[in-house]
């Protein structure tokens, strides 16, 4: 098992915690990237479905037990167009997620969004959905707009178990929608990464094998994360004895909800830690503010525990994967705080990379 940087991680925050203790060095100012490399730009919050598991819409709340967590809403045109054409005008490579906490293809301008972000050639964007509504002619619009990759989660490969967990979606007819996507993509030969996600029930074990063999046919990227309960930030793929590191989402990842608050990560569901908002302020200016460096100096000095969202977290641990070549399938497997992931790879690609196993 070989966790590439969990040490020489571990290490450097003992000297930044030694040296921002000391005051003599300003960590942050020197080693806070210009710009987020990931941004999710939460198109809406809204769902058509009530998966059981989800956080922020498990079957059994309402929308009105929902919105006085967080307020419901979908993203304006102008304020999309803001934050869009900020990270655009950057000029940095930018992955760029246009989903969050609800149903990116409820969005009436979805494709809009796409396709202005798609004129950058700086910026990665796709999303995730629950593929109910992948239409056939939302598939040619998103394709026409220059969507670069899409995931869908589809759980397992028992359409009974699947409905059961995923409260109101219709197995065969996300399989289908997805693989007319797919078909689309290949017959105009366009370079769309495709993923597929399963969320995994432990009734859904004996499945995931025969799901990921299937799913490899069509797509680039599997990925099978293990159910979490509700709420719960903890992972068993974390090994025991690693040492907690600052989080990289930190220092990475901007998370823009859909009335443009700035959440602290992509765990804070119902905006715990705001640290600012795009409507007033810049991303940039958010990016490199006082909160937001707040947050990384805590981190820096290793008082995870002053945040609430942080003291119960295992997904720091994202940065320290297990890397391994799956001969049988023949693709790479990264695992990591929240899944496995199967990765096809081309030749060039494999043969870069160095799989030793300690
Ligand atoms: C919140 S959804 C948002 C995007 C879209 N609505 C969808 O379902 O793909 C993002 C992903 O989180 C997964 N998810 C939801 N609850 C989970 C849990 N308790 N543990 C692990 N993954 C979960 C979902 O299955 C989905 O793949
Ligand atoms: S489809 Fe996605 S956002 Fe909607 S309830 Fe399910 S996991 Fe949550």
């Amino acid at each position: 098992m070989l966790f590439r940087t969990s040490l020489g991680d571990f290490l450097k925050s003992l000297i930044r915690r030694r040296n921002i203790k000391n005051g003599k060095d300003n960590f942050l100012e020197t080693n806070v990237p210009k710009w987020p490399r990931t941004v999710f730009l939460e198109t809406t919050n809204h769902c058509n479905l009530r998966c059981v598991m989800c956080t922020f819409h498990g079957h059994k709340k309402t929308p009105q037990e929902i919105s006085l967590k967080r307020p419901m809403g979908f993203i304006s045109r102008q304020l999309a167009f803001k934050v869009i054409d900020e990270l655009g005008g950057s000029g940095e490579p930018i992955w760029l997620a246009l989903h969050g906490a609800g149903e990116p293809l409820l969005h009436p301008e979805i494709d809009i969004f796409v396709e202005r972000a798609g004129k950058y050639s700086n910026l990665n964007v796709g999303f995730l959905t629950n593929g109910m509504l992948l239409s056939s002619k939302l598939s040619e619009a998103l394709l026409d707009a220059g969507i670069r990759w899409l995931s869908v989660s589809i759980d397992g490969i028992n359409p009974v178990l699947m409905e059961k967990y995923r409260v109101g979606s219709d197995y065969q007819k996300i399989c289908a929608n997805f693989l007319a996507f797919i078909e689309k993509v290949r017959r105009r030969s366009l370079q769309v990464d495709l993923h597929v996600n399963m969320t995994i029930q432990e009734e859904m074990k004996p499945d995931v094998d025969k799901f990921v063999d299937h799913w490899l046919q069509y797509v680039d990227q599997v990925s099978v994360s293990p159910c979490r309960p509700v709420g719960s930030r903890k992972s068993y793929l974390v090994p025991r004895g690693v040492r907690r590191t600052p989080c990289y989402m930190l220092f990475e990842m901007m998370v823009v909800l859909w009335d443009g608050s700035v959440a602290l990560c992509c765990e804070d569901w119902f905006n715990q830690v705001e640290l600012g908002n795009v409507q007033s302020s810049s991303v940039y200016d958010i990016w490199h503010g006082e909160r937001f460096n707040n947050v990384r100096a805590i981190h820096e000095a290793g008082n995870y525990s002053a945040i609430s969202l942080c003291k119960e977290c295992d997904m720091w641990f994202n940065k320290t994967p297990e890397i391994y070549f799956d001969d049988d399938r023949g693709c790479e497997v990264v695992v990591n705080a929240w899944q496995k992931v199967y990765k096809k790879l081309n030749t060039n690609e494999r043969d870069l990379k160095n799989y030793a196993v300690q």
